[in-house]
């Protein structure tokens, strides 16, 4: 069975992209996945301490909650990833998730090994941002940050489902055809494994 874990980057527990996860997260349960659901704000996570006590070894030194997402990272086939746009970028919950990932990144970089054994073939992430304006640019700084994390955590980034105009929680209920679309690409995900 694939095994998948998606991770809820919003402080809100019901907000938009928590809603259009859990329709990526049914869409990939439909499609037969083993779907690990992650809910950031619900961890203890301190952010990265840049202490590198990961240099031997690849394993973050700092024991808390994120001990548990990097078994789960390290063991699952696909990533999915939802966070609204705060400031051009991620959420704080989101960021400090991902600076704790420096270590697959140096277990990748500096250690050589990949967190799959077998480097990019077959891990493949989807990423999910809301924002509350129109702008073009909306997700471009946001963009470069995830396709970066993708990369260290040894993953494609497969496919970004970005929606604008979306701001009070709950708004993207207005537009089923975004729900649509996230269970879509959470059902097509697994089967591109
Ligand atoms: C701290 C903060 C910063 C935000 N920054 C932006 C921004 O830079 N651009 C934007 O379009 N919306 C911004 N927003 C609005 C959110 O992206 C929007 O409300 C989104 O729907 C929230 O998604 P969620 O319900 O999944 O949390 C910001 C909201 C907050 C609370």
């Amino acid at each position: 069975m694939k095994k998948v874990v998606a991770i809820y980057g919003s402080p809100r527990r019901e907000g938009n992209t928590a809603l259009l996860l859990q329709e990526a997260v049914r869409g990939a349960r439909e499609a037969g996945a083993e779907v690990e659901e992650v809910v950031l704000r619900d961890l203890k996570m301190s952010p990265c301490l840049e202490i590198y006590g990961c240099k031997n070894s690849g394993r973050c030194a700092i024991q808390d909650d994120f001990q548990k997402v990097y078994e789960s990272l390290l063991t699952s086939q696909a990533v999915m990833l939802a966070s609204p746009i705060f400031f051009y970028s991620v959420s704080a919950h989101t960021k400090i998730l991902m600076d704790r990932c420096q270590s697959l990144w140096v277990r990748k970089h500096w250690l050589k090994e990949t967190s799959s054994g077998q480097g990019l073939s077959g891990r493949k992430g989807l990423f999910i941002s809301v924002g509350a304006t129109r702008g073009k640019k909306l997700f471009d700084g946001t963009l470069l940050t995830v396709r970066y994390y993708f990369e260290a955590i040894d993953c494609e980034l497969w496919k970004s489902l970005l929606y604008r105009e979306l701001d009070l929680e709950g708004d993207v209920l207005e537009h089923p055809e975004y729900l649509e679309e996230a269970h879509q690409a959470g059902s097509d995900l697994i089967r591109t494994l």
